[in-house]
């Protein structure tokens, strides 16, 4: 409980620094922060709650402790909701407040349909980070007239449970995943000129 509302607040301070980056600057000014270096720590939040909330919650709660099962259909089931879920959950919330920053966890080869690349940065950026392991994306685009800094981070298959449950997924259009492989990417995307 308290690393997840630690975690929001610092996600919250760093949402209100991204006007001081998407104001006069196209590419951060001396001193400022960089859109790459506040890419960077938002993907360093992200990439920390999603490993919190799935080491210390769904792998203790149900693999160790065995008190209660994270299932894709959580309400259903009464169940806890999928990292991957929980992740895009919390994006679709960000998404809704409208401040030109988004994020979102997509692949070549998604179980979820919505979480298919769509511009053509995103899927420039993930087709590099497949074909370059260990290396993210950072690029710029123009989207409905405004300019934004899009940078795409490599999701990897740290643990054979991802394999497992993608390659034998239904709606997986790819069930060839091997542990170590980039199973798709965050895109985090932060305007560059002043929103709205
Ligand atoms: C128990 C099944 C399960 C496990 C384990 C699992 N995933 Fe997923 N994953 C899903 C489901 C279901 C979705 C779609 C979630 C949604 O509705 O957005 C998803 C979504 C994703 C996506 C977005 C693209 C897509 O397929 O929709 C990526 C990338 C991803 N998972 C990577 C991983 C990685 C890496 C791991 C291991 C650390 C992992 N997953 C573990 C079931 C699983």
């Amino acid at each position: 409980m308290k690393t997840s509302s630690t975690s929001i607040l610092a996600l919250a301070a760093i949402i209100g620094l991204l006007s001081s980056c998407g104001g006069k600057s196209e590419t951060g000014s001396a001193g400022g922060i960089s859109p790459q270096q506040m890419a960077d720590a938002l993907h360093a939040v992200m990439e920390s709650d999603r490993t919190v909330y799935t080491k210390a919650v769904v792998n203790r709660l149900q693999n160790e402790e065995k008190v209660i099962k994270a299932s894709e259909h959580w309400q259903d089931d009464k169940a806890l909701p999928l990292p991957a879920q929980m992740f895009r959950m919390g994006a679709e919330m960000v998404a809704g407040k409208k401040k030109g920053f988004t994020y979102a966890l997509l692949s070549e080869w998604p179980i979820n349909k919505q979480n298919s690349p769509k511009t053509d940065a995103e899927k420039t950026g993930l087709a590099h980070i497949v074909k370059n392991v260990g290396q993210n994306y950072y690029t710029e685009e123009t989207l409905g007239g405004k300019k934004y800094f899009t940078a795409v981070y490599p999701d990897i298959a740290i643990a054979a449970a991802c394999v497992k449950c993608h390659n034998g997924h239904d709606d997986s259009p790819r069930t060839d995943f091997k542990e170590g492989d980039v199973m798709g990417g965050v895109v985090i995307r932060i305007p560059l000129t002043a929103s709205n």
